[in-house]
C-alpha cells in the first residue's frame, strides 16, 4: 500500500506536493472514482487515472553500484560527462543516485526511484555509517588521526567523531593508506577532513555504506538489492532516528 501522491509522482507526473493539489481539484480517479482525500493508499492493482488518463505505475526498484573513478553521480550531464545512470541503459524506472560521490570517487553508490527512501538515508538525523579507504599525501602522525577521529574544524561546521585505522603507509613514496568511518554526508567530507590536518587525499573509495560491501562486484557493475537489504537499510535509518531523538 502506498499514498496516492506517492504514486503519481513517481509516475512523473508531478512532484509531490504537484500531486496533493491534483488530488485536491479532484482531477485524480482511482478505480473509477474522484479521489479528493490526501490520506489515501493503494495498491499496485489499483486503476489510478490523472485529469481522465490512466497513469503507467512504476514499482520501486533499489541498485548497488560500484561506481568507478571519472563518473557523475548524476542522471545527466550538460558536458557529456560519464553518469551513474549510464550504468542502468534499458531500465525504465528513472532511478537517481541516493547521495554523491565525488567524480574522482570510487566505490559504493545506491540509486533507486523511491524518493522517499533516498531522503530517509540522506537525511542528517538518520546517517547511516559510510566507510571509505583513502590513500593520502605524506604519512600522517597518529596525532592528526586522533583529531580526524575527536572532529576538526571545516568551514561548514565541526565534523562528528570519525572511526580511522591506517591500513599501510610507504614511507620512501610518502604515501599512507587509511580507512575511514563517518556518519556524516557533507559535500567532499572525507577530502576536506584530511586538507584540515595537511594531508592530500590522492585517492578515495567507499567500501561500505553500513551493512552493504561491493563484496562480488567490478567497478562498473551493479547489482538489485534485496528486499530484505531494503528493509534493514529503512530500519537502521529509523533506528538512528530514533536514537537521536532520544
Ligand atoms: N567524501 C569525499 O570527500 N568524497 C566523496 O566522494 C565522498 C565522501
Amino acid at each position: 500500500m502506498e499514498r496516492l501522491q506517492k504514486v503519481i509522482a513517481r509516475a512523473g507526473i508531478a512532484s509531490r506536493r504537484k500531486a496533493e493539489e491534483l488530488i485536491k481539484e479532484g482531477r485524480v480517479k482511482v478505480n473509477g472514482i474522484i479521489v479528493t482525500e490526501l490520506g489515501v493508499k493503494v495498491t499496485s492493482s489499483d486503476r489510478i487515472e490523472v485529469n481522465e488518463i490512466p497513469i503507467e505505475r512504476e514499482e520501486s526498484v533499489y541498485f548497488l553500484l560500484y561506481k568507478p573513478r571519472g563518473v557523475i553521480s548524476s542522471v545527466s550531464d550538460d558536458k557529456g560527462r560519464k553518469v551513474v545512470t549510464d550504468f542502468f541503459v534499458g531500465l525504465k524506472e528513472r532511478i537517481f543516485p541516493v547521495g554523491r560521490l565525488d567524480y574522482d570517487t570510487s566505490g559504493l553508490l545506491l540509486l533507486t526511484n523511491d524518493g522517499e527512501f533516498a531522503n530517509l538515508l540522506m537525511h542528517p538525523s538518520s546517517e547511516i555509517e559510510k566507510v571509505y579507504v583513502a590513500k593520502v599525501k605524506g604519512v600522517p602522525l597518529k596525532e592528526k588521526l586522533k583529531k580526524l577521529e575527536k572532529g576538526v574544524r571545516l568551514e561548514d561546521g565541526k565534523t562528528a567523531p570519525a572511526r580511522i585505522k591506517m591500513l599501510s603507509f610507504d614511507k620512501k613514496k610518502q604515501t599512507a593508506i587509511i580507512e575511514i568511518s563517518i556518519h556524516e554526508g557533507r559535500n567532499r567530507q572525507v577530502r576536506r577532513m584530511f586538507e584540515a590536518i595537511g594531508h592530500e587525499v590522492l585517492k578515495l573509495k567507499r567500501e561500505r555504506y553500513g551493512f552493504l560491501t561491493l563484496s562480488g562486484l567490478k567497478a562498473g557493475e551493479a547489482r538489485e538489492l534485496t528486499p530484505h537489504e531494503v528493509k534493514q537499510l529503512r530500519a537502521a535509518a529509523m533506528e538512528t532516528k530514533k536514537n537521536q531523538k532520544r
